[in-house]
């Protein structure tokens, strides 16, 4: 038994020489930039499935039982909270900065209205607090709630969600720039996802988070009043311009929205590829996944349900690792809206 268990443990030692070995030549070769990318996408960031199996084990189905019962009542959570981590994952990466309340923080910033369910997030903090004290990050509270408000639907997890991530201590409203733009074509998109560590896969898979949730007036109206009333953005089909006209008038009451999905916007389904093809995306950013050949093609397959849940866990996955706090960086907030002292 022992040694066959050194003999185990000796492998995987041998293993990481190997992985050195490789990094160390390629920098000799002078390829730091795969170097470091190999590490982005390979390495375990110190993260890890039932990371609090033991610290406490009933947190998943706490989070669970909260954020059901919070979206049976009010199905509009579930595009809000998984708008939360994206958000927040994408400025400053996956730390909860979002959730603090602090002058000219994130969530005081523009692109605020579509994230939500700060509420459901305290909910499940308090009865934490209660169970097992100052061990569960708020990062990791909201990529479970993500999950589970998406999943509640199904009455199944639609994802695994890896948690140990740890809370970070800075909010600006001024990072919020890495998020991308509603109106940002597909260069722009690519950008904004390759800066953090993501690729075109995700950006389309990612994408069909749109299968529900609603956007801001003020993010639909230029593509459907460009100066007057009678240009349409071209890629726009007519029939649908004008059911968001509807929605949408010129001017549109400040805070209105309109569904992200038109078709069946509180369904997670795979009907915003489907709508993407008939030129039915609803923001510009949805539109112009169709301008380039590669990611059309992947929006065809993304139409398959079974293809975009698929997709969706492997590129959820890689989003809830972006620049995470874990080990001894960051620390535990006692309350999710306040840095810790
Ligand atoms: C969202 O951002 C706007 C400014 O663009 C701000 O007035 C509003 O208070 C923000 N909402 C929240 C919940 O902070
Ligand atoms: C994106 O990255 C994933 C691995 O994380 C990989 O499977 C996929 O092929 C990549 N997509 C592209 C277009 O490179
Ligand atoms: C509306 O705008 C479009 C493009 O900006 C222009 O070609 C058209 O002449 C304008 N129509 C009117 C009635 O002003």
């Amino acid at each position: 038994m022992r040694s066959q268990r050194q003999a185990t443990a000796g492998r995987g030692r041998w293993r990481v020489g190997a992985t050195a070995w490789w990094c160390w030549a390629a920098v000799v070769l002078g390829h730091l930039l795969s170097c470091a990318r190999a590490g982005l996408l390979e390495t375990n960031p110190g993260l890890a499935y039932n990371f609090y199996a033991k610290t406490c084990p009933n947190l998943d189905s706490i989070v669970r039982t909260i954020t059901w019962q919070q979206v049976a009542a009010n199905p509009a959570l579930a595009g809000r909270l998984l708008r939360l981590h994206f958000h927040d994952c994408f400025v400053n990466g996956c730390d909860a900065s979002i959730l603090l309340d602090v002058a000219q923080s994130e969530k005081t910033a523009g692109p605020n209205l579509s994230v939500g369910g700060y509420e459901v997030i305290d909910a499940i903090k308090t009865q934490l607090e209660q169970t097992c004290p100052g061990v569960v990050s708020c990062a990791d509270i909201v990529a479970l709630a993500a999950r589970d408000a998406v999943s509640y639907q199904f009455k199944a997890s639609l994802w695994q969600v890896e948690t140990g991530r740890r809370d970070g201590t800075v909010s600006l409203a001024s990072n919020t720039g890495a998020l991308p733009s509603p109106f940002a074509g597909f260069n722009g998109l690519l950008t904004s996802f390759s800066n953090r560590g993501l690729n075109l896969t995700d950006l389309v898979a990612l994408s069909g988070a749109h299968t529900i949730g609603v956007a801001s007036c003020s993010s639909v109206t230029p593509r459907l009043y460009q100066g007057n009333a009678t240009a349409v953005d071209p890629l726009l089909n007519a029939a649908y311009a004008k059911t968001l006209m509807n929605t949408c008038p010129n001017p549109s009451p400040a805070g209105s929205t309109v569904n992200l999905d038109g078709g069946t916007p509180v369904k997670f389904d795979s009907s915003y590829f489907v709508n993407l093809q008939k030129n039915q995306g609803t923001l510009a950013s949805d539109a112009a996944l169709m301008q380039n050949a590669a990611a059309a093609q992947m929006v065809q397959d993304l139409t398959n349900p079974i293809k975009f849940y698929a997709a969706f866990s492997m590129s959820m996955k890689k989003m809830g690792r972006v620049d995470v706090l874990t080990g001894t960086k960051g620390q535990i907030r006692k309350q999710c809206r306040q840095v810790g002292s």
